[in-house]
């Protein structure tokens, strides 16, 4: 079964062609980061408009690249939340007019699944065995930091949250604190990765009784460190590039202790077979190596480019939902703040 698998719930134009959940045909993502940079964040309208202008030329691409036309495909997934609404509602109208020409089976992905199922892409060797559930997901992204226990296919339960920031998001703010740009995970990475002095350590906060993220006390104390550096309010300044590649690598550090603290504690506390990490956070490299390093079991972690928004995470979730029956959504809708468990 090959499906178009669309995103657009942020900005990434994402399409692909995935066949039967697993093997990649295509997959393209138009990426608008160099608009949004200019502003440190992304603008909802000029994101809506920019999948507009973009949408049927990847589309196109996408299906060249899998050497195949619209009427050769079995079904189309689609992100219809959570998200921006502005550009959810572009995909969702898209793929349903897509859907209408060839009267194609029609079916409406949650983001935050689609980020779990970009794992089956090319990890999991047998897709209805391998590693077995239950399966703790940590999904790390711009708007959330999730700890999900997966039960079986469709099956969630939310174990943990964010109670503020997401982990991208702190990565994001921190960077344009200390002025390395948008997006700030892989700015924050590569200056890290610099020559540096050891740095004076940042919190780790934690929430009383809960196995919870927080982040906002993070960001907090990267804006005093800044302050007293003298690097915040921006200055014209020189900045010792060693002691700024020493707060990038601290905090990095801080936010992968974090998050890496409360899989250990979820994956013994639910007996889980498995670890899959997922979102753009997870393309980290200090975070996957540490996860590896410190998991009790068996951790699948889709290659980077398949952590960050793409089209073929939603069109190997889709997979899952079509392939025992086919569906029409035609009434669905765009839900900005919809959840997975
Ligand atoms: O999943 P994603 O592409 O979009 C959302 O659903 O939000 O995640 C984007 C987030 C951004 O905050 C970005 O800074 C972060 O993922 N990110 C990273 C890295 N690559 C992207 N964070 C840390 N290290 C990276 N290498
Ligand atoms: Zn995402």
């Amino acid at each position: 079964m090959k499906l178009l698998g669309i995103e657009t719930s942020c900005d990434e134009t994402g399409i692909a062609v995935i066949e039967n959940g697993r093997q990649i045909h295509s997959n393209l993502v138009a990426s608008q980061i160099d608009i949004h940079a200019e502003y440190g964040g992304v603008v909802p309208e000029i994101a809506a408009r920019q999948h507009l202008l973009t949408f049927n030329a990847v589309v196109k691409q996408a299906l060249k690249d899998a050497e195949l036309e619209l009427h050769h495909l079995d079904g189309i997934a689609v992100t219809h939340g959570p998200g921006l609404a502005g550009p959810l509602l572009v995909g969702v109208n898209a793929a349903k007019g897509l859907a209408l020409a060839e009267n194609l089976p029609l079916v409406g992905i949650n983001h935050l699944e689609g980020h779990i199922y970009a794992a089956w892409l090319e990890d999991i060797p047998d897709p209805e065995v391998n590693p077995g559930f239950p399966l703790l997901c940590l999904i790390a992204s711009g708007g959330h930091t999730d700890l999900i226990l997966m039960e079986d296919h469709g099956r969630y339960q939310l174990l943990a949250e964010t109670r503020d920031d997401a982990a991208g998001e702190t990565f994001d703010k921190a960077a344009r604190i200390l002025g390395l740009g948008f997006p700030g995970g892989p700015a924050i990475q590569k200056m890290a990765e610099h020559p540096h002095s050891p740095e004076a350590k940042l919190p780790r906060p934690r929430v009383k009784g809960s196995n919870d993220f927080s982040f906002s006390g993070l960001k907090t104390a990267v804006l005093h460190r800044a302050q007293e550096k003298g690097w915040y309010p921006p200055t014209d300044c020189d900045i010792d590039q060693n002691e700024l590649a020493g707060v990038a690598a601290e905090l990095q550090e801080a936010i992968v202790d974090s998050i890496i603290s409360r899989v250990v504690t979820a994956s013994k506390q639910h007996h889980v077979k498995g670890v899959v990490l997922g979102g753009g956070v997870a393309a980290n490299s200090l975070l996957r190596s540490e996860t590896t390093k410190h998991s009790p079991v068996e951790v699948i972690m889709p290659r980077p480019v398949l952590c960050t928004d793409n089209g073929a995470m939603i069109g190997a979730a889709g997979w899952f939902h079509l392939r025992n029956s086919a569906k029409h959504q035609w009434d669905m809708d765009v839900v900005p703040g919809l959840r997975l468990a």
